[in-house]
């Protein structure tokens, strides 16, 4: 037997019992004649005393950093208690030991304040994952998904596992692809997702399907992207929207309970799209605070039904607002004190390319009730104090006002209203709220290919309500200026995303199950009859035997462990992740094959 007991479990209990431990010497100390050795493994720190009598067999066997060391010896008090870790109690007096093997210097301390850089620590991926920190994370992540396991098995889903080299799936990104050594010429995709599979379970009568599942999507990637990635898939067949959102709150729910000990009860805020950009310029709001949008202007096309508040600025002279498209204020609380130097950084912040305005109009509430603004010239102290009102400004309170094009503007603001959110402290990581936005549009305007695409995909289906205007319709788009009165601009499809403090975590929708409806669909895209049969033949001829209605949801599980781990990365939850080119510096991946392998494909490298 390697080891009676784990780095990570002796306690003052133990004392006097004679253990065995294996595992990686993290720090040799030497005090005198005396030696100490920090020994770890997966569950913890045991401290190991090596007294003088060792030393001849120390010195002809000397220990270094990374070891893979076993010991015999007796657990005993420790005078000097570390309250830090678990086993501070006691330490392990060495009777003998053996070294199992040795390690060259390791490139950074294996420890969880290390010296190693990003890109070190990702050479020596292997070394990293042995550091506490990363430990942890995976540990979160294994957790999720058993929490996730025990509860879809506990509500009738079954896990059924789907291929991975498939035909094309359309979810927005590009394919990866494999070449097919006994179909020269031919190429099989990666999964974006199981989308197309799932469905055709539930053509098969496995009414409740599960997957944990690994995705593919070669598409630019941020911190909360990766070319693989892992989705909870699932679907569901016989549902409504209604049961589809109870059972995966109930899911999220489980988790935040199974992890965090945290109890959610309240039921999960829900918000349409159309409220959704409204009020905080953003399909994915963070909703721990409010700072809500004041719509001062907003072209008359987008967001048909709401209320503008254009009285507010008209009629001033100020052509800053007066030629603006749209103009968006909020308020900060308790911001009304910042100095020139303050304003004058926000208004940089909302100059970078990033966010791309040309300049921020302030207005400070006085706690004294008398109002300052960089407007002053053209707004009365009345007007000011009019526009703070309609903002829900209190005294004491920055109002940030952006004008300028519709959407370049209302991303700013929400960008703006994230960032002094975060400036704040309003956005606490241990605080978490959920939110379902509702009713997408089904359709986004390609300005590039003047056509429709599909918002979420092409399975997702329309509000019975918009049926009869997809089924009877479909002009042609005469130009982008004019795509807005296209009788598609306004359907909105049975899809919703589930978002966790402002990201978006899930997302999924009733699905369309008659054959006629999906043609409609494919030829809304712009496919004709042939490409519909070469894409999706297979679909359309599953839909002719009795598809039942059907609808279902996946989520992102790399993100919900970033958000529930405090993290910006979802790189820090994945074992081997990729860097921010799609390369994983460990393996060197991706990297030229072998000629005898590319003639055995049939294909020559002829790089453009
Ligand atoms: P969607 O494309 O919205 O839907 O993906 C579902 C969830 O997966 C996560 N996600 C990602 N996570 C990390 N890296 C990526 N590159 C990445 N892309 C997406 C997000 C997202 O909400 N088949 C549909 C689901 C359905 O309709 O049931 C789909 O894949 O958290």
């Amino acid at each position: 037997m390697f080891r009676t007991k784990t780095c990570g479990e002796l306690r003052i209990a133990d004392i006097h019992n004679e253990v065995t431990l294996a595992g990686w010497v993290q720090t040799v100390r030497k005090f005198g004649s005396i030696t100490f050795v920090d020994l770890r493994d997966r569950y913890g720190i045991t401290q190991l005393l090596f007294s003088e009598a060792l030393n001849d067999q120390l010195d002809a066997n000397p220990l270094g950093r990374e070891f893979v060391l076993q010991i015999t010896g007796k657990v005993s008090e420790r005078s000097n208690k570390n309250k830090n870790i678990p086993t501070g109690d006691i330490e392990i007096l060495v009777d003998r030991f053996s070294i199992l093997n040795k390690s060259i210097t390791p490139p950074f301390t294996i420890q969880d304040e290390t010296d190693g850089g990003d890109d070190l620590r990702m050479k020596y991926r292997f070394l990293d994952l042995r550091r506490n920190a990363v430990k942890k994370n995976l540990e979160l992540r294994y957790a999720i998904n058993r929490a996730t396991r025990n509860y879809l098995h506990e509500q009738g889903f079954m896990d059924i596992e789907t291929p991975f080299l498939i035909k094309s799936t359309p979810e927005g990104a590009r394919d990866f692809v494999v070449p097919s050594r006994m179909n020269p010429g031919e190429f099989y995709a990666l999964p974006q997702s199981p989308q197309t599979f799932k469905q055709l379970l539930m053509v098969s009568g496995y009414d409740r399907y599960y997957q944990i599942v690994k995705c593919f999507r070669d598409e630019d990637l941020r911190a909360d992207r990766q070319p693989e990635f892992t989705q909870i898939d699932c679907e569901m067949a016989f549902v409504e929207q209604e049961d589809i959102l109870n059972t995966f709150e109930g899911l999220v729910k489980h988790i935040f309970k199974a992890v965090k000990g945290i109890d959610y009860t309240e039921a999960v805020t829900r918000m349409s799209w159309e409220d959704a950009m409204w009020q905080y310029g953003n399909d994915k709001p963070d909703i721990r605070f409010g700072m809500q949008l004041l719509n001062i202007k907003a072209p008359a096309h987008v967001y048909v039904q709401k209320e503008r508040n254009e009285a507010l600025v008209a009629g001033a002279g100020f052509g800053v607002f007066d030629d603006a498209e749209t103009v968006l204020a909020i308020a900060a609380p308790r911001c009304s004190e910042y100095t020139r130097k303050q304003t004058d950084e926000l208004t940089e912040w909302v100059k970078r390319p990033q966010i791309g305005m040309k300049g921020l109009v302030f207005i400070k509430c006085n706690a004294d009730g008398s109002f300052k603004s960089s407007v002053d010239k053209f707004y009365s102290e009345d007007r000011l104090k009019a526009i703070a009102e309609a903002a829900g400004a209190k005294p004491g309170d920055l109002i940030l006002i952006l004008a300028g094009a519709e959407e370049r503007t209302r991303k700013a603001m929400s960008e703006l209203r994230l960032e002094m959110g975060k400036r704040l402290g309003m956005r606490k990581d241990d605080e978490y709220r959920l939110l379902w936005v509702l009713d997408f549009p089904l359709f986004e305007y390609d300005e590039e290919g003047n056509r429709w695409v599909a918002r979420h995909h092409p399975f997702t289906s329309p509000k019975p309500s918009d049926i009869d205007t997809m089924i009877g319709n479909n002009p042609k788009i005469e130009n982008a200026a004019t795509y807005l009165s296209h009788p598609y601009a306004n359907i909105k499809a049975n899809a919703y995303d589930m978002v966790l403090n402002g990201n978006e975590i899930g997302g999924g929708s009733i699905r369309i199950y008659q054959k006629e409806l999906q043609q409609k669909m494919f030829e809304a895209l712009g496919m004709d009859e042939q490409e519909q049969q070469h894409k999706f033949g297979f679909l359309l001829g599953a839909f002719e035997y009795g598809a039942p209605p059907h609808g279902g949801i996946a989520f992102g599980l790399d993100r919900v462990c970033a958000i529930l781990g405090g993290s910006e990365s979802i790189r820090d939850f994945i074992a081997f992740p990729k860097n921010n080119s799609g390369r994983d510096i460990m393996l060197d991946a991706p990297a030229t094959i072998d000629d005898k392998q590319l003639d055995e494909l049939q294909i020559k490298i002829d790089l453009k």
